[in-house]
């Protein structure tokens, strides 16, 4: 897909598996046309930043801090300089506010573990349990000031079995959260190229 790697940063606050999965499709060449340019997590203990450093991949923490504006600003910036052409939230704790998703539009991407819109927020696995549904699944969506809101890019399905608890749904979930990040990153390149952005 041509010389130019797009630029993809990632977000990520807790294990980093998704991040991992973005990087080995890279490693791969199943995303031959992306480039990572960082890691940026929002704790130390993050395990996305040993992933990170294992695979020589620049990383930032920014920690999470009360003044939740400046947090931001100091993020924007930071991003501003990285010039990605995509942002990846893989885990990232924190909802982005508006100066941050309005200076990257139709940029910022998250995955959630349900068949949004249904069951946002934390521990979708388990809430969709307790609904007593008999299906679930991952999606790649835009991000929005709003949670779990934006438009929707990619969207898989997964049964839940009977006996199902919140760590087996999500343990089944988690290698097609991965192929599902990897999917969607390509379809938005495709996109991106056909000019709907
Ligand atoms: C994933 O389940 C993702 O869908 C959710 O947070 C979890 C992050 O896992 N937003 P990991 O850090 O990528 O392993």
């Amino acid at each position: 897909m041509g010389d130019v790697k797009e630029k993809v940063v990632v977000l990520a606050s807790g294990r980093g598996s998704n991040f991992q999965a973005i990087a080995e499709a890279i490693d791969t060449g199943k995303l031959s046309h992306l480039t990572l340019t960082a890691l940026i997590a929002s704790k130390p203990s993050a395990g996305a930043l040993t992933i990170a450093q294992q695979k020589n991949i620049p990383s930032f923490t920014l920690c999470l801090q009360e003044n939740r504006a400046q947090y931001e600003t100091e993020l924007k910036n930071l991003l501003l300089n990285l010039q990605p052409r995509w942002i990846c939230l893989a885990g990232f704790l924190l909802v982005l506010g508006k100066p941050i998703v309005q200076t990257f539009p139709n940029q910022i991407i998250n995955i959630h573990p349900s068949l949004l819109p249904k069951y946002k927020g934390l521990r979708a696995q388990k809430q969709a349990l307790e609904a007593g549904e008999t299906e679930t699944g991952c999606t790649v969506h835009f991000v929005t000031e709003e949670l779990d809101s934006g438009g929707i890019i990619l969207q898989k399905r997964l049964p839940i079995l009977p006996d199902d608890t919140e760590q087996s749904l999500s343990a089944r979930l988690l290698p097609l959260e991965h192929e599902t990040y990897v999917e969607a990153l390509l379809l938005l390149s495709q996109m991106d190229r056909m000019g709907k952005f």
